[in-house]
């Protein structure tokens, strides 16, 4: 595996690390994921066949599988070795694989060389969002298109019960999950910062969606559900490198 110098902002590794396994068994079938969050993205990402795609944040590889299955060349990076693993395990050697930083520089990765990069709920993990959009942005060709989602900042600032809505901060949450309560940390930052790094790093907006949850969700959790019709949770782009 590539020797990878984790950036000294980096921060949630030990809870990835904890919870790769968990991921890789579980986290397909979260309502959250397969009934909001991966409509919501794949919906927006176009026909993929035969074009080189980034899944930056790849976690235990749900991303990297379905963009193979629809005939994609696909990188797949994560910070996490067992998030790595289980993306391995997921696609086996069908898509290149690497341990990889977005805190640092992608200069593994040719300019201009990617046709798509997909992040899904990996940037708020990131204080700063400067090194990641430039090096999207270095590695896609024109037109390319960067789609991603991250929390909704208005979600972590009601839910978080923040008071100063135009700081970016640090929030500490902590998950239930089968191996019992893990800390995790993330980024909250206000709108207008997320639409700027974009834009200001040479993107154009195309979409961004706060959408519903489909039919299912209602059916599994209607409480969560009704909730989500009424408050968003996460916040999905979709821009284009001009
Ligand atoms: C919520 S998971 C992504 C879920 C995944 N895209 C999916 O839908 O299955 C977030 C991922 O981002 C990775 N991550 C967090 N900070 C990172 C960083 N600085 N560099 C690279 N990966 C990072 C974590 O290891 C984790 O696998």
């Amino acid at each position: 595996m590539r020797e990878v110098k984790l950036n000294k902002e980096s921060i949630s590794f030990d809870a990835y690390e904890t919870m790769a396994e968990y991921y890789f068994k579980d986290i397909d079938r979260k309502p959250f994921n397969a009934y909001y969050e991966r409509p919501a993205t794949t919906s927006l990402i176009q026909d993929v066949n035969g074009k080189k795609v980034l899944d930056a944040g790849c976690a235990a590889g749900w991303y990297t599988n379905w963009l193979l299955e629809r005939g994609a060349n696909v990188i797949a990076i994560d910070f996490s070795p067992k998030m790595i693993e289980m993306t391995r395990k997921r696609v086996g050697n069908r898509a290149e694989i690497l341990r990889a930083d977005l805190n640092e520089p992608l200069s593994f990765i040719d300019d201009e060389s990617i046709d798509l990069v997909v992040s899904s709920l990996t940037l708020h993990y990131l204080k700063s969002w400067d090194n990641c959009m430039s090096e999207f942005n270095r590695i896609l060709k024109k037109d390319g298109q960067l789609v991603f989602s991250v929390h909704h900042p208005f979600m972590d600032f009601t839910i978080f019960k923040k008071e100063n809505y135009f700081l970016t901060e640090l929030l500490d949450d902590e998950w239930n999950t089968p191996m019992g309560k893990v800390k995790v940390q993330f980024y909250r930052r206000p709108l207008s910062d997320i639409v700027s790094y974009v834009i200001d790093a040479g993107f154009l907006i195309e979409k961004l969606l706060e959408p519903m949850p489909i039919d299912q969700f209602r059916i599994e959790q209607p409480e969560i559900y009704d909730r989500l019709t009424k408050t968003p949770q996460f916040l999905f782009i979709r821009a284009k490198k001009l």
